[in-house]
């Protein structure tokens, strides 16, 4: 393979928060090489189609003298669905990212993510890589199952544990926020959850760069800085110029839902900064950039 003539990229989950932006970020780069595939054009259930669309693009890649890179956006994210449908969620976020693995080994890079929920959440400080992964979901367990099918085949890969991540489109915590500050008076977010907010945007910049690197292994990833989900909410309010006392405090003994939330999800990124990539902004200041983004930043 040479690595002369730049980059090819392609992204799976083209069509979610990180896909879109990645997409975003690469445009912006002026990268020249760019397959972005959604889940209708590459279902990562299929495990055949799978195998011989990635086999054939790295391989057309090398030809052309490029460096194939694959960042994997794709996942079964529906936390709460995950419980009722392991299997598919186990193909989509634990099997499939090994067949990536080993369709990349010896031809191209792997850029991966994975998430906060691998941690059982009862530690109050942030998660090291080190720490023992201890899901309580069923999401959890499946993209910790493709953590470890990635890490089994050992090749040129990185994956990336991120958390909380919204992004100026999709469907996420912030724009949920928006929408019912124009629709409620009051609105109710549990404040026992911890996590750092991790806007699509920043962490997609960061995975270009992690994927321009040589960084191989586990590292962490978002935002920096930590609140809850009522302190994120009150922000978004403040930010975006309505009143957040309109915010109102609960518990998620109050607001249960059918997979557990980890009460503290704060993950280190001493590894990501240790491996010379550059921090990503803290929380407050991308969720003004966002909002920005969106139009609707009031504040500056
Ligand atoms: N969102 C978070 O708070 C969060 C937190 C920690 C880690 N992560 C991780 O970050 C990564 C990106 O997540 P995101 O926030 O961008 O999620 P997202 O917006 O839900 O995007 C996931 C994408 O994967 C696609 N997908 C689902 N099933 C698929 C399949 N069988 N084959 C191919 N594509 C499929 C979805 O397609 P459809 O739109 O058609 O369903 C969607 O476009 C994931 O690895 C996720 O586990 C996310």
């Amino acid at each position: 393979m040479s690595a002369d003539g730049g980059t090819a990229w392609l992204i799976t989950g083209a069509g979610g928060q990180l896909g879109r932006d990645l997409r975003a970020v690469l445009a912006e780069q002026a990268e020249d090489d760019v397959t972005a595939l959604r889940r209708a054009e590459l279902d990562l259930t299929d495990q055949a189609h799978v195998r011989s669309v990635v086999r054939t693009w790295a391989r057309a890649a090398a030809d052309r003298g490029r460096r194939p890179v694959l960042l994997n956006a794709a996942a079964y994210t529906a936390v709460d669905a995950a419980e009722d449908d392991e299997d598919t969620a186990l193909l989509v976020n634990g099997a499939a990212p090994g067949w990536l693995a080993e369709e990349l080994a010896g031809v191209g890079r792997l850029v991966h993510v994975s998430t906060d929920y691998v941690f059982d959440g009862t530690s109050t400080v942030p998660y090291t890589t080190a720490d023992r992964p201890a899901p309580r979901t069923a999401y959890g367990r499946t993209k910790l199952a493709g953590e470890r099918a990635v890490a089994a085949v050992g090749d040129d890969a990185v994956v990336v544990r991120t958390a909380w991540v919204y992004a100026a489109h999709g469907s996420n915590f912030v724009r949920t926020m928006l929408r019912l500050r124009d629709e409620r008076p009051e609105v109710t977010v549990v404040d026992d959850q911890t996590g750092s907010p991790t806007w699509a945007r920043d962490l997609a910049a960061g995975l270009v760069e992690a994927a321009a690197s040589d960084v191989r292994g586990l590292l962490h990833a978002t935002n920096g800085g930590a609140t809850t989900w009522f302190g994120l909410a009150r922000r978004v309010f403040e930010y975006s110029g309505a009143d957040p006392e309109r915010v109102r405090p609960t518990t998620s003994a109050d607001f249960r839902r059918p997979a557990e939330r980890p009460a503290y999800s704060v993950l280190d990124g001493a590894g990501w900064t240790a491996a010379g990539l550059d921090a990503l902004p803290d929380w407050e200041s991308s969720l003004r950039c966002c909002l920005r983004e969106l139009g609707v930043l009031a504040v500056s």
